[in-house]
C-alpha cells in the first residue's frame, strides 16, 4: 500500500522563517497550504515551492480574518487532510519603553500572535487528529527574556507558549502533538524592524535551521510532544544530520 501523500500548513510563509520552512518540507514531499497577507510575495513564494512540492495551494490574507483561517483549514481538506500545522506568521508591534507603549496597540499584537494560532489549533485539530498530526508553534527567546523595547511583543509568545503547553495537556491521548520552536536571532524583516537603522548583517539567514527542521521531521511526533525547541542550539541529535 502506498503511503497518503503529507500535507502541511504554514501561516507566513511568503518570506523569511516561514518560507525555509516549507522548502524543507517541500523537498520532503508534503503538498503545502501556504499563508501571508501580500499576495504577490504570496504568489512568488508558490512559484518556487511548486518545483519540489506535489501541489502547493497558497491562501493569502490576515490571519486575523476568520474567513482566511476557514480557508485554510478548506484547503488541507481539499488536499486530503493535515500533518502539521505551523504557527509561524507574527507581528512585532510597535518597539519602546513599555512606559511609553501605546496600549491598545496591544490589541492587535494578541490576535496576531496568540488569537489566531489558538484558533487555527482548534479548527486543525480534528485533521491532525485523523494523522497524528503535529502542531509547531514558533516562539521567541523574548518569551522569556525580559528584552527592554520588546515587552508587548515577548508578552504575546509567552501566551502562545503557555496556550501551547495547556493544549499539549489537554490533548494527551487525542493523536495531536503540539511543540514550540524558538528560531534564534535571524536576518529577516522582522529582525530589522527589531533593530530599527541597524546593520544586522551579522546575524545568520534564517537557512541555518534547515538542520533541525529536516531532524524535527524525521521525528515520530509523539515522542516530541510538549517539548520546545532552540533551532540555533548546538545539538547534535539534528548537527549530525547536517
Ligand atoms: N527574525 C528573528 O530573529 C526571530 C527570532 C525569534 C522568533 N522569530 C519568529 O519567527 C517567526 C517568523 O518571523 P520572520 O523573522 O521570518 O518574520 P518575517 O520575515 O517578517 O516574515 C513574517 C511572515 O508572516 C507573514 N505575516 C505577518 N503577519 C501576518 C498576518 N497578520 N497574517 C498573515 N501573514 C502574516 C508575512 O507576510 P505578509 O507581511 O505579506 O503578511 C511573512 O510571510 C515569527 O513567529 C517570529 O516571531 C523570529
Amino acid at each position: 500500500m502506498t503511503e497518503p501523500t503529507r500535507i502541511a500548513l504554514i501561516t507566513g510563509a511568503s518570506r523569511g522563517l516561514g518560507l525555509v520552512i516549507a522548502r524543507v518540507l517541500g523537498k520532503r514531499g508534503y503538498s503545502l497550504v501556504v499563508n501571508g497577507r501580500d499576495p504577490e510575495a504570496l504568489a512568488a513564494a508558490e512559484a518556487e515551492l511548486s518545483q519540489e512540492a506535489p501541489a502547493v495551494v497558497p491562501v493569502a490574507g490576515d490571519i486575523t480574518d476568520a474567513q482566511v483561517r476557514l480557508n485554510l483549514i478548506d484547503a488541507a481538506r481539499g488536499l486530503g487532510g493535515l500533518d502539521v500545522l505551523v504557527n509561524n506568521a507574527s507581528e512585532l508591534g510597535t518597539i519602546g519603553p513599555l512606559l511609553a507603549f501605546d496600549v491598545p496597540r496591544m490589541g492587535r499584537l494578541f490576535p496576531v500572535n496568540v488569537g489566531a494560532p489558538t484558533v487555527l489549533m482548534q479548527l486543525a485539530a480534528p485533521l491532525l487528529a485523523e494523522r497524528r498530526g503535529l502542531i509547531v508553534n514558533i516562539t521567541s527567546d523574548a518569551a522569556t527574556a525580559a528584552y527592554p523595547g520588546w515587552g508587548p511583543y515577548g508578552a504575546t509568545k509567552a501566551a502562545l507558549e503557555l496556550v501551547t503547553r495547556t493544549l499539549v495537556a489537554e490533548l494527551r491521548g487525542q493523536g495531536v502533538s503540539a511543540i514550540l520552536v524558538d528560531p534564534g536571532d535571524i536576518r529577516t524583516r522582522m529582525h530589522q524592524q527589531a533593530f530599527p537603522g541597524e546593520d544586522i548583517s551579522d546575524r545568520p539567514l534564517p537557512e541555518v535551521t534547515v538542520p533541525f527542521w529536516n531532524w524535527l521531521f524525521d521525528q515520530d511526533p509523539e515522542n516530541i510532544r510538549g517539548q520546545r525547541f532552540a533551532a540555533q542550539q548546538e545539538d547534535a541529535r539534528w548537527l549530525q544530520q547536517a
